[in-house]
């Protein structure tokens, strides 16, 4: 058993955030085991790892990344979504196709996922499967908890992205088959959105969710192109939510749509009715997205709402950035749509960002007794003329904290990164 020391902040639920000062947190096998604001008799004389006013806290869950586009993110920025993919995003995928490439970058991707704090996180690939493979198996090799899927686009794509229909059912079907009993880094069935897949491509990938029992991430009614286009291409379907679940890809595994900003009632319906998650990118729906997730109403709604960085469409990897600005828009929101929208609390981002982002793993994302002890030590945001709070330090911390002020990272109990 170890013990630790220190200020200790978790979210109990998206309105009440758990707080001590300078509490005992004992973690047995990897998972915590209990937090304790005097020292159990039965504890004293054991060795100590004391934070001092540093507050541990669980460590964040990233639930919409694009791990090849790494190299991009804070470029061409200055774009819209369509024109983005394809004058920038799409040539850099591309390059995925050379396996030196990819491991050169997605060993960096992954440090820095780690770097950041995000220790659990659902990743989009690109459609190499040599590339995928090496990804996966390096999160794997980490025991970081992801779900990671080879990417799958057979129209409107430029030629070196675009597949054979037969081909990437195919090799999408392999990619599960060779990962599935994998410990804690498993696929997951990524059609790239409505505009670059067909339907024979969605119904075959419909059969492999059911065959292999996966769930499914997608970009979901994310922009008002991509909204109108996925009706356009798909009319019987009723709504962008409808193809995936008309192609049989849904009730199979988790759910991920990213950005949700445009949904119709139907889209909610379906969300739901599959236990899905809404993911907010706040920066990347400032980049090159253009719209705002209407989070607490989706939240009153009964959805799951988890948030992701959205690299490289957003430019930070930082989780704890993506829980304050998903604040400000809120507030943004509120005042251009008042009649559907209010502000969200910082309980609340806080809670989206660790527990219900880390329930699509399982026991990650709290310090609840049980919990795995997937978990950040954070400093560097006291204030000399003010005493704050464990709860202030946090929110500082999310607001402007950096890498270097988490002082150290934890992951299924063991110290990482020194
Ligand atoms: N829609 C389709 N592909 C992408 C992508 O790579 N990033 C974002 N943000 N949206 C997309
Ligand atoms: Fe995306």
């Amino acid at each position: 058993m170890e013990l630790y020391r220190g200020n200790i902040v978790y979210a109990e639920s998206a309105e009440k955030l758990a707080e001590y000062r300078r509490a005992w947190l004992a973690v047995e096998a990897g998972r915590v085991k209990g937090i304790y604001p005097v020292l159990p008799e039965e504890y004293e004389g054991l060795p100590v790892t004391d934070f001092g006013d540093d507050v541990i806290i669980p460590a964040f869950s990233d639930l919409h990344v694009h791990a090849p586009q790494y190299p991009q993110r804070g470029l061409a920025m200055d774009t819209l979504l369509e024109d983005w993919l394809n004058r920038y995003t799409f040539p850099l995928e591309e390059r995925y196709a050379d396996p030196a490439f990819a491991k050169a970058v997605y060993d960096r991707f992954v440090d820095d996922l780690l770097a950041h704090g995000t220790m659990h996180a659902v990743i989009f690939g690109t459609i190499h499967v040599p590339a995928t493979d090496y990804l996966i198996g390096r999160l794997e090799e980490k025991g970081m908890h992801a779900l990671v899927g080879k990417v799958n686009m057979d129209i409107n794509s430029p030629a070196g992205l675009c597949e054979d229909t037969a081909k990437s059912l195919e090799e999408t079907e392999e990619f599960l088959a060779r990962h599935r009993n994998n410990k804690t880094a498993r696929p997951i069935l990524t059609p790239r959105f409505a505009p670059t897949c067909s339907w024979e491509l969605l119904c075959g990938l419909g059969k492999l969710a059911a065959k292999y029992e996966t769930g499914v991430q997608t970009h979901l009614v994310e922009s008002l192109w991509e909204a109108a286009e996925a009706v356009k291409m798909y009319p019987e379907c009723g709504c962008d939510t409808g193809i995936y679940e008309q192609a049989g890809l849904l009730g199979h595994g988790p759910l991920l749509g990213a950005h949700f900003i445009y949904p119709q009632d139907e889209d909610i319906r379906i969300l739901k009715k599959y236990d899905g998650f809404a993911v907010q990118c706040p920066d990347a729906t400032i980049n090159v997205i253009a719209g705002i997730m209407s989070s607490a109403a989706l939240a009153d709604a009964g959805i799951r709402l988890g948030y992701g960085s959205d690299i490289a469409g957003g430019h930070n990897l930082g989780i704890f950035g993506e829980a304050a600005r998903s604040v400000q828009l809120s507030k943004i929101k509120t005042l251009y749509e008042p009649e559907n929208n209010r502000p969200i609390s910082f309980a609340r981002a806080f809670h989206t960002a660790t527990k219900e982002g880390g329930s699509v793993f399982g026991k990650v994302g709290s310090l609840e007794p049980g919990y795995q002890f997937d978990a950040l030590v954070i400093g560097g945001v006291t204030d000399p003329f003010m005493e704050l709070t464990p709860v202030q330090q946090v929110e500082r911390f999310c607001y402007f904290g950096e890498t270097k002020d988490i002082h150290a990272r934890y992951l299924a109990g063991r110290k990482i990164g020194d």
